[in-house]
């Protein structure tokens, strides 16, 4: 073996597990493991997990933040209003400067595959470019998926499908959308028609920003749902934010999630972003604006929590980890159970990893070796605590450490200094 991991403990709830690696994949998982590696790392009881997945994500707008000026309301329609003057001033090199920072970022937070949708109406493509550039210098470490995604209507934006499709020609992965951005609820019901039969036709994934509003009347993830039986692309698409539904009515909302489950639609929320962004028109109470993840999870829906934004005409914080942002919505969806804080857990882990189609992802054998450990024994400490990515590998090879969190105390009246790791 090249690497063994001793006394690890999984998500899964095992304990005392070693991991033994060959080469780029893993090659047992069992208590006490008999084989002996060039390297042995002792996990001792620690966490080990598989890496963070985001589903959801604009890295062509990421670390963006004051360019040309901050979001001073901290609106959508004020950040949609400054992409929209950040956009013709976008130069290919500085786009792909940040977005390869911000992929470093995420490597050391242990999150090693994401899915970025890249606004696809500046007609020169310039962003769709400088992602596949991105795409393809980071492939060796991040496994990096494009949605091809019309940020301006793509009925409402007269060039918008024929870029749509250039994009997906020059290799962008999986159909975006905005129905809710279209002129009216029938325009919207027509993009996603419209999108879904393209997608269908060239066998792609779809993933659409769906009702991102606080109208309980908006209704097109109904019509995402419906589309995708019609057109036998059950598992391939997935509604992304879906936050109308918190404002919708329940009897609605009744008939709503046992379609979406039978449709095979999955969906992200963005709690980060949701719990900032929507709501805004209300005065008390406000709403949470996040959409139903425990109902759509107990209906059988995969939902998966995404980061949505980074330092961008959006959103002024954030760092690209996904234990902060499982955080947020273990608070706003109220999942504090023991098994719904694992869920949230699974939420940036295996559940994305299955909307994107990642390939070998997990801790079993013939796995991919990409693991973290973390200074955390459990998910809910890992979440508790956003827990220090002690290790991060990729294929077998360690790609980032980090030391633990840890203080020393001298305080008066304490005959002695006193070191511990924080939290734990
Ligand atoms: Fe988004």
């Amino acid at each position: 073996m090249d690497l063994v991991i001793r006394n690890a403990s999984l998500p899964d709830g095992r304990t005392s597990i070693d991991i033994a690696v060959e080469g780029a994949r893993i090659a047992a998982v069992g208590h006490a493991l008999p084989m002996t590696a060039a390297r042995e790392i002792d996990a001792a009881g620690d966490l080990v997990s598989p890496p963070f997945v985001d589903a959801h994500f604009h890295m062509d707008a990421t670390l963006s933040y004051g360019l040309p000026r901050v979001n001073q309301s901290g609106t959508l329609l004020e950040g949609i209003a400054l992409w929209g003057e950040l956009k013709p001033q976008l130069a290919q090199e500085a786009l792909i400067e940040r977005a390869m920072q911000y992929c470093d970022w995420a490597v050391a937070r242990g999150l090693l595959a994401i899915r970025s949708h890249v606004d696809i109406c500046d007609d020169r493509l310039l962003a769709a470019e400088a992602l596949l550039e991105v795409k393809r210098r980071v492939a060796p470490y991040l496994d990096l998926q494009l949605v091809a995604f019309p940020q301006d209507g793509i009925l409402r934006s007269a060039t918008a499908f024929d870029n749509l499709k250039r994009a997906i020609g020059m290799g962008v992965d999986v159909v975006g959308g905005i129905p809710h951005f279209e002129r009216t609820m029938a325009d919207g019901a027509a993009s996603v028609t419209l999108l879904c039969e393209f997608a269908a036709e060239r066998g792609l994934r779809v993933d659409m920003h769906c009702d991102e509003s606080d109208d309980p009347m908006s209704r097109h993830i109904e019509t995402l749902a419906a589309e995708t039986l019609r057109l036998g692309m059950q598992g391939r698409v997935t509604g992304s934010h879906l936050t109308s539904m918190h404002s919708m009515d329940n009897y609605y909302v009744s008939k709503l999630l046992p379609l979406i489950a039978e449709s095979g639609v999955a969906a992200i929320a963005n709690p980060l972003i949701n719990i900032t962004l929507q709501g805004r028109h209300d005065s008390y109470p406000k709403r949470r604006g996040m959409t139903r993840v425990p109902e759509l999870m107990a209906a059988g829906v995969d939902v998966a929590f995404g980061h949505d934004c980074v330092m961008d005409p959006w959103y002024g914080l954030g760092s690209g980890d996904m234990l902060e942002v499982a955080h947020m919505g273990l608070h706003v969806a109220q999942m504090t159970g023991q098994q719904a804080m694992l869920r949230c857990f699974g939420a940036i882990t295996e559940t994305p990893a299955r909307i994107l189609g990642l390939e070998h992802y997990g801790i079993a054998p013939g796995c991919n070796a990409d693991l973290v450990l973390l200074d955390a024994a459990t998910p809910v400490e890992a979440i508790r605590l956003r827990a220090a990515r002690r290790l991060v590998l990729r294929r077998g090879q360690i790609v980032s450490e980090a030391p633990p969190a840890t203080a020393s105390l001298t305080l008066p009246g304490r005959p002695s200094t006193v070191n511990f790791r924080l939290g734990r």
